[in-house]
């Protein structure tokens, strides 16, 4: 599998709720280390998609998506928080196994944060990411990511309570 016959692109209104709720169901089969820990209802799914087009068209947060034919196989945004938090900016990434350790995940990140600079003009740019979960932390750290804060026991994941950490894109 290689990754440049892959089409990176934003998500528009034509997508389907379905690609996106067969990605989530495979992540959720595996187990990765993210927020999501039961599959969606495909009605849940619209809601997301919706719901995301929509803060993509106020500026709320900047998403690009990745196509392997009608397949949907990565994931990576970054939102704007609420309020007074405003000007910090969350980034979440996740891809299909089979498409990992190809450089995509670098690729994807590098490219939100410069979509994110230029449309959601950020003070902090940040993430949060279990401390199991070694493979996320290396990249961000190559991307420029430094730890800040540790939530300590804050996820439960397979049963048991992980610390989370938090770490900020270095000026
Ligand atoms: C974390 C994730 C996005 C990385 O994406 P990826 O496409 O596999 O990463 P890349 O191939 O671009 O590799 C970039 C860097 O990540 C690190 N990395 C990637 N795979 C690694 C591995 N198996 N072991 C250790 N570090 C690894 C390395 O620092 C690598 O740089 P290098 O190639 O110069 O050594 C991907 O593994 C993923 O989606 N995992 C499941 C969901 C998840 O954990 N999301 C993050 C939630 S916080």
């Amino acid at each position: 599998m290689k990754t440049n016959n892959l089409v990176i692109r934003p998500f528009k209104k034509s997508d389907s709720a379905n690609a996106s709720l067969i990605f989530i169901s495979e992540l959720i089969d595996e187990e990765v280390y993210i927020l999501y820990d039961r599959k969606m209802t495909l009605k849940e799914e619209k809601a997301w998609l919706k719901d995301k087009l929509r803060e993509l068209r106020h500026n709320q947060q900047v998403a690009l998506s990745v196509w392997d034919g009608q397949k949907l196989v990565a994931v990576c945004d970054a939102k704007k928080g609420k309020m007074k938090e405003r000007d910090n900016t969350l980034i979440g990434i996740a891809i299909l196994k089979a498409y990992r350790g190809k450089g995509l995940g670098e690729k994807l990140l590098r490219a939100i944060i410069k979509l994110a600079k230029e449309k959601l003009k950020p003070k902090n740019i940040y993430l949060s990411v279990f401390a199991d979960n070694k493979v996320a932390q290396n990249l961000y750290k190559k991307v420029g990511f430094r730890q800040f804060a540790i939530f300590p026991k804050w996820m439960k994941h397979k049963g048991k309570y992980v610390d989370s950490l938090y770490m900020l894109l270095a000026k």
